[in-house]
């Protein structure tokens, strides 16, 4: 339906209460009922755990059809992208909404070079961490932690002070992320070096050492480059909806992104990705094997999902996860053969014939083929999360700026349905029922 024939308002009927909300149509047409009225004019709120059916913005960065597997950053495909830019690029044109003009490029890309190193102070930050400590944390606390260094970085910042702390961000993450990596290693911390674009100074950072000359391979450059491209944004998903509510409390760019890191962390969100790497070695090294796994994944009692597969949004192939899957074919044509890309092809084949994955719409996402790519690339497993961060973070920044314009933005604060106990009295402690005792929320409805 177009926007000319779209309805005008929805109807809602509720007791002897009738009212009409505007509808609201997207550029790609999709429809939206304006509750913003609903609670003031008829007393009601709506359910809807996990926003699974709320728009909680307008965005005019990312479009995202699921049904068709659709994914455009401001309106370019994100297969072209894939094929022809570069990660600075896109994060360009996430922030502004444009491809950058040549010269727009070179000055962006050298302003995030001038601000690559982080603060003397900021690199003992690291070692108060236990070395095992797991490297999403640190980054978290670390993108925190800036706040401390750049105290004059509030929401209420001029344009141009936003501007620096997005640059800023941009410029240190990689040298935080491979910092809690070499922390790990209990390697010295290496400088980046600025000559080098910022996908290959990644790579520096995290491998080379002072002891001996590191080139960086430029066919790993260009592979890393693709992955940061394909995680750049997404729109309204877990770490980005984080982002925003941080941000809709007026806090500072660093601690929202902060948050943003928290949440992509779980294996839900990100954290698939590293949990689909240890679901395939547990599978290489015989703990179990792919048919009986499937078996698992099925069963409702068992806690165990096919890790990488499923999506809020995409009821087809994920895009990206196709473009993966051919990725790692070239990669691993280059760097030498994974099992691990057979028992994913094996899982994923099984998966797509089977009643159970093809009635409930599962299909790869993209956290299915990322960590084979991330494994041939020399990246530890607990670091491909940080990675995928890294790969993130424009679009954080662009959702943060974007809400930070937005006049219809409001602080986030959704309302319940209270299910607890009604008004009762303080009981003396012989009268008590224990707490361990209490009725779970499901057996009170
Ligand atoms: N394995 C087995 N069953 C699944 C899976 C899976 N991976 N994903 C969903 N289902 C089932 C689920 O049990 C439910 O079945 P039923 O209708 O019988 O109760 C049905 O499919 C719908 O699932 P849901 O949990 O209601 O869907 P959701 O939109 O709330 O969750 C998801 C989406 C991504 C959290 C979920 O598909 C999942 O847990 N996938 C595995 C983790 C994963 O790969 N996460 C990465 C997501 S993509 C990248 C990112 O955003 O970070």
């Amino acid at each position: 339906m177009d926007k000319q024939q779209a309805p005008k308002t929805a109807r809602l009927i509720l007791g002897d209460k009738q009212i009409d909300l505007p509808v609201m149509v997207g550029t790609e047409n999709e429809l939206a009922i304006d509750i913003r009225k609903l609670r003031s004019e008829t007393g009601a709120i709506t359910f809807d755990p996990g926003m699974v059916n709320t728009g909680s913005c307008e965005s005019r960065i990312t479009f995202l059809d699921g049904e068709k597997g659709i994914l455009r950053y401001a309106g370019y495909p994100i297969e072209q992208l894939a094929e022809k830019s570069s990660f600075t690029e896109v994060a360009w044109l996430l922030l502004k909404g444009e491809l950058p003009m040549a010269d727009e490029l070179a000055s962006f890309e050298r302003e995030i070079s001038r601000h690559t190193m982080v603060h003397e102070d900021f690199r003992r930050f690291f070692s108060v961490f236990p070395k095992a400590g797991h490297p999403m944390a640190i980054c978290a606390a670390a993108i925190g932690a800036l706040s401390t260094f750049y105290g004059d970085v509030r929401f209420d910042s001029s344009e141009e002070e936003r501007w620096k702390a997005a640059v800023r961000l941009l410029a240190k993450m990689p040298t935080i992320a491979s910092y809690s990596y070499k922390h790990h290693l209990g390697q010295p911390f290496m400088y980046p070096r600025n000559e080098l674009d910022y996908t290959a100074n990644v790579l520096h950072m995290m491998f080379a050492t002072p002891c001996e000359p590191f080139a960086v391979d430029p066919v790993i450059v260009k592979a890393l480059d693709l992955l940061l491209i394909l995680h750049a944004d997404h729109e309204q998903n877990c770490s980005t909806s984080t982002v925003r509510t941080v941000a809709s409390a007026q806090s500072n760019l660093f601690a929202s992104v902060s948050a943003g890191i928290s949440a992509l962390w779980g294996p839900l969100h990100g954290g698939a990705n590293q949990k689909v790497i240890e679901m395939l070695i547990s599978i290489r090294e015989g703990k179990t094997t792919a048919k009986k796994f499937m078996e698992l994944a099925k069963s409702k009692d068992s806690g165990v999902r096919l890790m990488g597969f499923g999506h809020r949004v995409y009821k087809n192939y994920d895009p990206r996860a196709r473009i993966l899957k051919q990725a790692c074919h070239d990669v691993l044509a280059r760097t030498g053969a994974n099992p691990l890309l057979e028992i994913a092809m094996e899982l994923e084949g099984i998966a797509l014939s089977d009643q159970y994955f093809v009635e409930r719409k599962l299909y790869p996402n993209v956290d299915f083929y990322s960590g084979i790519i991330y494994q041939a690339l020399g990246i530890p497993i607990d670091m491909f999360t940080v990675f995928f961060a890294l790969g993130r973070l424009p679009g954080w920044i662009a959702q943060w700026m974007e809400f930070h314009d937005d006049p219809n933005a409001k602080i986030l604060r959704p309302r319940q349905i209270y299910m607890g106990s009604n008004q009762r009295d303080y009981l003396p402690r012989q009268k008590r029922v224990s707490a361990a005792k209490k009725p779970a929320l499901a057996a009170t409805r």
